[in-house]
């Protein structure tokens, strides 16, 4: 009779270590399970054209998956598409990257947004580096985005760009803005650097592109015209910079552009967000849709609040400007860019 107590007690033991054993295992096949789900992500990126600014911010977004956890060709597949400025190759892109029905998609630019917004209300879109997304109207609001799209601002802080402005040109009365009147990004900007500027006491003109074959012609008048250029976040600008520089060295205008690459491509200097850094900053926020911890619809757009001052020293020797100490003391130097 004891034993069978003993008998008892050792079956029980076994039943309670075998139960337990096959619980543990369900556990880490539910790992197992997750790690699968993990594997099989696909992202579309849709790039608007080929700009430095552009190519940096989609290096970013790459990097920014891979910190994040999904690294392409191992859990992560990515589809890229580049719409080389051209309106209807990014609709029958955004067609052919929506059809595939990735689990994410990526705009990189406004007009790329914008494209990818047209095709796809439920697919989660990010938003690289669009400057104003309620103004292109892609979201309701920027805190409270409400439909399938959430991302980064590239807005530049225009009031710091005048006042270094002031500092590298005291002498500089009339500033001219050079933008595309199709690009949605610029609007916005030009209405803050008008203001801006008339705030900081300069006279201010348009200077409007229908497209990028005015380019030159524009900026030839403008040389005539003005004491200093200022360029919003373009596209089509920053992807016919080498033009333009060439085209206001001759009249020895300076520029003065809205983000560090425009001046490694031979602006003057500019106070700007980091391009690759925002790329990063997307890449995260896309990897957070992925895991499934992020609703477009509720996570607000980030943007930037400062950024680096950014010289081109080259620029300065040739357009023999002095740089006040005000402006070396925090300045980064950049190369400019053999043509
Ligand atoms: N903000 C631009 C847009 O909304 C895209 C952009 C990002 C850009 N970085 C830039 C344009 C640098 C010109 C230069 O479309």
């Amino acid at each position: 009779m004891k034993n069978r107590g003993l008998i008892l007690t050792i079956i029980v033991l076994f039943a309670t270590l075998i139960i337990t054993f096959v619980f543990e295992m369900g556990k880490s096949s539910n790992v197992d399970q997750a790690n699968t789900d993990n594997e099989n992500k696909t992202v579309g990126i849709l790039q608007y054209v080929s700009h430095p600014a552009l190519n940096e911010i989609r290096r970013g977004v790459v990097d920014g998956l891979e910190e994040n956890g999904y690294t392409e060709g191992e859990n992560l597949t990515i589809e890229y598409q580049n719409g080389q400025a051209d309106q209807s190759k990014l609709e029958t892109m955004s067609q052919q990257l929506v059809q595939d029905s990735p689990d994410a998609l990526v705009g990189i630019a406004t007009p790329a947004a914008q494209s990818l917004a047209n095709t796809t209300e439920d697919i989660p879109t990010v938003l690289g580096a669009v400057t104003d997304p309620v103004g292109a109207n892609l979201v309701d609001d920027m805190d409270e985005p409400g439909g399938n799209l959430t991302g980064v601002s590239d807005k530049a802080p225009v009031d710091q760009q005048m006042k270094l402005t002031q500092e590298l040109l005291p002498e500089a009365k009339k500033v001219g803005i050079l933008y595309s009147s199709t690009e949605d990004n610029s609007k916005y900007q030009v209405a803050e650097a008008t203001k801006e500027a008339e705030k900081a006491g300069y006279q201010v003109e348009d200077y409007p592109v229908p497209s990028a074959n005015e380019i030159t012609q524009t900026v030839q008048t403008m040389g005539d015209e003005v004491d200093m250029i200022y360029i919003p976040l373009d596209n089509t600008i920053a992807n016919a910079m080498p033009t333009v520089v060439n085209e206001a060295n001759q009249k020895d205008v300076p520029i003065i552009p809205s983000v560090d690459s425009m001046v490694e491509q031979g602006g003057l200097a500019t106070i700007g967000v980091n391009q690759y850094d925002l790329g990063v900053k997307s890449g995260e926020m896309l990897a957070d849709i992925l895991d499934g911890d992020a609703n477009p619809a509720s996570t607000p757009i980030y943007t930037f609040d400062t950024g680096d001052v950014i010289v081109n020293k080259e620029q300065a020797e040739e357009l023999n400007i002095d740089l006040p100490e005000s402006v070396t003391d925090e300045a980064t130097y950049v190369e400019g860019e053999d043509e």
